[in-house]
């Protein structure tokens, strides 16, 4: 089924400021945006439109009672120029759950594609050609909804919009691994893409940084035991030539980098273990020499690599980056894959179409 997707383009591209040599991360926006309303019971109103600021009410509820998720994609170009995804169904998937657990109406699927597929087409001369960087493509929804008593919306906004990001942790990081506050609890939100879990990531994160370390490294609600992820991404451990990752048992995000990095190993022939792993493990292994590697996943952060992680008052410095051998091979293949240097054989590329309309 094709939406409607009415477009109005900017008269004022910004494309000419920006710097491509010199791109941080998440401050620069690009020309247009994509937004739908939600009203009536039904998604309307489809627009794609100049990029820039929008109105809300002081009462509007995502700002009082967090009804808000949120997607991170990327899009990324050949060497031809020609523009790409990486596995983009998954992130309506994944919205839509996270919709679901917040009591807010699922986003169809093809009128995301369409959309997201517009909009990229649109701006895709503001896809940067720099290794390790990309368009970040930003999907969210929100309750617009004008009250202020405590129940679920009945009108919501969603939006997308894209940026020129370069690499999210430009050097290995550093992990506090957090003793003292939760992500969540298992029945909570932890495994959707909630704002709330991120705004319960800042005061721990910014502890860790005041005591010299990147990001937190979560641990379970109950025991302070199991891991979870970190602040910003999902988390792998290399363990004797195993490779771990923590179960996604609810409480923590279903990544698909890690998805896609699960996969990956698996069909080169690695053992992939996802289950309940505790921090004790860890520092057995550390201790008797056998944790090799360790690495986040994310959109943002795609692989990032670890070289530390601080637990119980003991600093635990990894393997050398020049030893990272599976890190190295998922972080260069993933690279790969976008940049259209690594061939596809899963079907996880899809090229960006231009805007149908209905
Ligand atoms: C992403 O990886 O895209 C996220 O949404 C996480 C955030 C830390 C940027």
């Amino acid at each position: 089924m094709k939406f409607n997707i009415r477009l109005n383009k900017t008269e004022n591209s910004k494309l000419s400021e920006v710097d491509f040599d010199n791109i941080p991360f998440g401050k620069v926006f690009s020309d247009h945006m994509f937004v739908a309303e939600y009203k009536d019971g039904e998604w309307k109103d489809m627009r794609i439109e100049p990029f820039g600021y929008f109105e809300v009410h002081p009462a509007c509820l995502a700002l009082h009672y967090g009804q808000a998720i949120f997607e991170g994609m990327k899009a990324s170009a050949d060497a031809e120029g020609n523009a790409y995804f990486l596995r983009p169904e998954k992130h309506i998937e994944r919205l839509n759950n996270s919709a679901r657990r917040l009591c807010m109406p699922e986003f169809p699927e093809e009128a995301f594609l369409q959309a997201v597929h517009g909009l990229v087409d649109l701006d895709k001369e503001w896809i940067p050609k720099a290794k390790g960087s990309a368009l970040y493509i930003r999907p969210y929804m929100f309750a617009d909804g004008e009250f202020l008593g405590v129940r679920p919306s009945d009108s919501y906004k969603f939006i997308i919009f894209t940026g020129p990001v370069g690499p999210y942790y430009p050097k290995p990081v550093s992990l506090f691994a957090e003793t003292k506050y939760i992500r969540a609890a298992e029945g909570g939100i932890g495994e959707a893409k909630a704002s709330g879990n991120y705004s319960a990531s800042l005061l721990p994160a910014r502890e860790a940084i005041e005591k010299g370390y990147d990001q937190i490294l979560w641990l379970d609600a109950k025991e302070f035991r199991y891991i979870q992820e970190v602040g910003t991404m999902n988390i792998f451990f290399v363990i004797d030539g195993k490779v771990i990752t923590p179960v996604a048992g609810g409480t923590i995000l279903k990544g698909i980098t890690r998805d896609t990095v699960i996969k990956l190993l698996r069909s080169k022939g690695y053992e992939v273990e996802e289950r309940p792993v505790t921090i004790d493990e860890v520092a057995e292994a550390h201790k008797n020499g056998t944790l090799q590697e360790c690495f986040g996943t994310g959109t943002a952060a795609v692989v990032a690599h670890v070289h530390l992680i601080a637990y119980n008052g003991e600093d635990m410095t990894l393997p050398a980056m020049e030893t990272r051998k599976i890190g190295k091979f998922v972080k260069d293949t993933i690279d790969g894959l976008r940049d259209g240097t690594v061939e596809d054989t899963e079907g996880w590329i899809v090229p960006v179409k231009a805007l149908e309309t209905a």
